[in-house]
């Protein structure tokens, strides 16, 4: 099922497996896959996993905050849709045999990874308008990407994720629309919202393609159908012209347009603090991991009483 390049049919294997996979073919659990594939997408779909369940924290601390009933009941149900895309990715790596287990303590022991937008603090209210536009809009972009993957679980999870995600990029749009039109302090924090997440947001879609060492083997076999670059690039093209049309400005001296290209082209990305969030030196990281240790060992009696009705003499 899961083929190693020392096997003696590996070359005859690899090459049926990327003639399915140029035939627009979904490669399903139980499936032939090299190792490589299924390697790549248990660290992925884990990441992608950890990302929705720590994504929750930094919008939870805001539902007991909410401005009114409405802004409470639609962030409550955007943090619940969070826990479930994070249940489907967790499913979705199981199927390529990776354990919830195994996959949990990589998150706690700080080992895998998670999107580096959720290590940076959510500070006023209008925070969680600039989130839902720009870090769900963002996802929204890489995931209707990843809805077109080779690997059936995984692009079927998009699927339904990405009509959630809708909802989530559009309530947070409509929150920033309310208040670049309202009193001059409701557009200055949503100014400061903005100033704060852009580049945060740049940064979600990963290193340049030069850098991005994953990317190659990611798209011959069919899970990245656009690169890093190509997705920031429709990203800023979208979100630009939007915040200017507000009144808001975006926090680049040196973004321009292009009319050849037609592109907004932006200035550079300071890789060295991508690299220390991801490295677990952002604002954030600490407090995002305790918070999930925490639940962690409190669910623990959860789990015990699940295993023991599990074994339960019927
Ligand atoms: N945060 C943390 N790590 C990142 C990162 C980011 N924004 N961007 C890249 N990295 C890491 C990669 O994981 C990789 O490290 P690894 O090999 O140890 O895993 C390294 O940096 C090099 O980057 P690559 O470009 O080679 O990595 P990928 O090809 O995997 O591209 C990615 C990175 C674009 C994030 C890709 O993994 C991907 O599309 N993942 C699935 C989508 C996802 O995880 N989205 C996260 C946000 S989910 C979300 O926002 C939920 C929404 O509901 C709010």
């Amino acid at each position: 099922m899961y083929g190693q390049e020392t096997d003696p049919d590996y070359p005859t294997k690899l090459a049926e497996f990327e003639a399915r996979i140029a035939r627009g073919e979904k490669i399903e659990p139980g499936d032939w896959m090299p190792e490589r594939y299924r390697k790549q997408l248990v660290r992925m779909i884990s990441q992608h996993a950890h990302s929705e369940v720590v994504g929750m924290l930094p919008e939870g601390a805001w539902i007991t905050r909410a401005p009114n009933l409405r802004r409470k009941q639609v962030l409550l149900a955007k943090v619940q849709d969070e826990a479930g895309h994070g249940q489907y990715l967790y499913h979705a790596a199981e199927t390529l045999g990776a354990t919830r287990e195994e996959m949990l303590q990589a998150l706690l022991t700080g080992q895998a990874k998670y999107s580096s937008i959720f290590n940076y603090p959510t500070v006023t209210w209008s925070d969680m308008g600039a989130i839902g536009w720009l870090v769900d809009g963002a996802a929204i972009m890489n995931q209707t990407m990843l809805a077109q993957c080779s690997y059936g679980p995984y692009s079927r999870a998009m699927v339904r994720i990405c009509a959630e995600e809708g909802f989530h990029k559009k309530q947070g749009q409509e929150m920033i629309i309310q208040y670049a039109q309202g009193t001059p302090e409701q557009k200055a924090m949503a100014q400061d919202s903005i100033n704060r997440f852009w580049w945060p947001t740049l940064m979600m879609f990963g290193p340049h393609d030069s850098a991005s060492t994953n990317s190659d083997e990611l798209t011959r076999w069919g899970i990245k159908t656009k690169s890093n670059d190509q997705l920031r690039q429709e990203f800023v093209n979208e979100l630009v012209p939007l915040l200017h049309a507000l009144g808001l400005e975006v926090p680049d001296p040196d973004l321009r347009y292009d009319e050849e290209s037609g592109n907004w082209i932006s200035g550079e990305i300071n890789w060295n603090e991508f690299w220390q969030v991801v490295k677990g030196n952002g604002p954030m990281n600490a407090a995002r991991l305790q918070a999930r240790q925490e639940a962690h060992d409190n669910g623990r009696w959860v789990r015990e009483a699940l295993a023991a009705y599990a074994e339960r003499d019927v």
